[in-house]
């Protein structure tokens, strides 16, 4: 496929004296109203350079780039060079290279050679995977195809919440009520209950605390019973945890948790303090970060026991020994802002200058309709709940709809799961938001739904269009392309030609969401073409055509989806 921003910039360094083509390249705008031109070219900087005033280089330029054949009219308007491309010529080659690429379209191999971690979801074990942990794996999925698709080498990464001094708290709780059944049944409801009771419990008996500190010393030395308990609740934890994952199609390379630490942390508290950096206070270790308004961050309490903050640090130091990683990602909620940065700030003080190459992608709130969700208040939304209705509703809609489907179970699944992903993915991901099932499951909104609908309705057309058809469509050789001539179809070839550079900003800015809104343009431009134009007509030039171009759409759309992780059904 052309770039067109590099040969219209080729073209003008070519009409004038003096210019690079990297600068002009950098300066070339596409308008926001297309009867402005598909690009524009604004001379203002070149004013000092060229001494002369923008509108007559403006002008100069249009001139002598006019008559260059890529273009079908070139104006000046005021201090811009406004560019109408050839549409014919540009459409036939964006539609050659999409269809001929078909699942590779967007590739790149940009990040050839540069190993990305993405590190997200990360559930606290025995503890509820609850609706506001959909953020983290959904938008840190999300990003991790983004950058495979541009060619990185991408790490995934699960860091587990298994480690910690609630875990002896868990052991003495289980140890006194619990049994091995109702664990086995409902493992993490189960545990959770045993976790509450022991806060009950040690209200009225503080020497529960201390014998679940003991435990946790225990746990920590590696004694066999409490490591055996222990790694029976992660497992059972990490069942229910994985049940989610399929559902939402989401998978990791690693599973190494705060626990795959914990014998990596006297090292690191050791290097703290052979740097100057541990103060002692009132019998713990800190960091004193006020210098930087960051506060004081705990390395270890007076136990000895290491924190939260410490296994971040060794985890960071591990994943830089172990993968000479290019960008180490993290997805986690910003309310965790604080810690990123002092840990981060941690490691440039230790001397490591790969600090900064350590990024936290943060993302805000999301609460349910009824009010904002705490575990704290019982009000929990398992996730896997979420899931299964968002499923079963969109079997009602599928029924009252009469939806054809091959199969309603598959179609349901992928289109309720989708919708829950989308939804998820559709705002900048720093924004607060209030999940809706009204919205999420709108079949005409800006939605999963919409999108997926769109892609069958594509798919659909291709079906009735025949295999013959397709097939020369596909190969898109001497296209009539007097028939694809028209506004709507031009306005979707020019959102379809974006799609590689809309990857890699949503790359550059750690942000599904350009993704999102633009296969949703993708979409609507497709069903306005669909709706100006009839398709599948007697001549067979004007059928191929067009059909050409709705092979590129779909392409497009399916493409778009993957990177978000949700499927595209070929019937709805
Ligand atoms: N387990 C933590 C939680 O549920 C999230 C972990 C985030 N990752 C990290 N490296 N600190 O809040």
């Amino acid at each position: 496929m052309n770039d067109y921003r590099d040969l219209i910039a080729t073209a003008i360094v070519n009409a004038t004296e003096g210019l690079e083509t990297e600068d002009v390249k950098a300066l070339v705008e596409i308008p926001a109203d297309s009867k402005m031109g598909d690009y524009a070219f604004p001379c203002f900087k070149l004013a000092k350079v060229m001494r002369k005033a923008p509108p007559l280089i403006a002008k100069d330029i249009a001139e002598k780039i006019a008559d260059n054949p890529l273009f079908d009219k070139v104006e000046q308007v005021n201090a811009y060079v406004n560019i109408f491309i050839s549409r014919s010529a540009y459409m036939e080659d964006v539609i050659r290279e999409v269809n001929g690429k078909g699942a590779d379209f967007g590739k790149s191999d940009l990040g050839a050679g540069k190993k990305v971690l993405v590190e997200y979801s990360s559930p606290n074990i025995a503890k509820p995977f609850h609706i506001g942990h959909i953020r983290s794996t959904v938008i840190g999925n999300s990003i991790y195809k983004i950058f495979d698709c541009l060619g990185y080498d991408t790490v995934r990464i699960n860091h587990l919440g298994d480690y910690g001094t609630q875990f002896g708290k868990m052991i003495c709780a289980y140890r006194r009520w619990g049994s091995k059944e109702e664990v086995e049944k409902e493992p993490i409801k189960t545990l959770l209950k045993y976790y509450t009771k022991f806060h009950e419990e040690a209200e009225k008996d503080p020497d529960l605390d201390q014998e679940a500190r003991d435990i946790f010393t225990k746990l920590e030395n590696g004694e066999k019973e409490e490591l055996e308990l222990w790694t029976w609740f992660r497992e059972e934890s990490l069942k229910e945890f994985t049940t989610v994952y399929k559902m939402l199609g989401i998978e990791f390379d690693s599973y190494a948790g705060e626990s795959f630490y914990s014998d990596k942390m006297p090292a690191v508290v050791r290097e703290l303090d052979e740097k100057g950096l541990l103060e002692e206070s009132e019998g713990a270790m800190i960091v004193d970060l006020e210098d930087y308004d960051l506060g004081v961050a705990l390395i270890t309490k007076s136990d000895g026991s290491t924190l939260y903050i410490t296994r971040d640090i060794a985890a960071a130091i591990y994943r830089k020994q172990h993968y000479d990683f290019y960008k180490n990602v993290y997805v986690v909620a910003s309310q965790q802002n604080l810690h990123f940065q002092q840990w981060i700030k941690i490691l440039e003080l230790m001397g490591y200058d790969w600090a900064n190459d350590c990024v936290h992608v943060p993302f805000g709130l999301v609460s349910l309709e009824e009010g904002t969700m705490s575990t704290r208040h019982g009000r929990v939304v398992f996730l896997e709940d979420v899931l299964n209705k968002a499923v079963e509703k969109t079997r009602e809609i599928i029924v009252e709809k009469n939806v054809v489907t091959d199969n309603i179970d598959e179609t349901a699944a992928m289109v309720g799961i989708g919708a829950v992903m989308f939804q998820e993915l559709s705002n900048n991901r720093i924004k607060d938001y209030t999940f809706s099932w009204d919205k999420v499951l709108n079949f005409d909104g800006e939605t999963g739904p919409y999108v997926q609908y769109t892609y069958a309705r594509a798919k659909s057309v291709l079906r009735n269009a025949g295999e013959e058809v397709v097939a020369k469509a596909q190969a898109a050789e001497g296209l009539d392309m007097q028939y694809i001539s028209g506004d709507s179809a031009y306005e979707l070839t020019k959102l379809i030609y974006a799609f590689p550079s809309v990857i890699e900003e949503a790359a550059n800015k750690y942000e599904p969401s350009v993704v999102t809104r633009h296969i949703v343009d993708v979409a609507q431009a497709f069903n306005r073409f669909y709706h100006d134009e009839h398709i599948l007509v007697d001549n067979e030039d004007e059928k191929i055509a067009k059909t050409a171009l709705v092979i590129s759409a779909a392409n497009t759309i399916k493409n778009g989806l993957a990177l978000l992780g949700i499927s595209a059904p070929e019937k709805m």
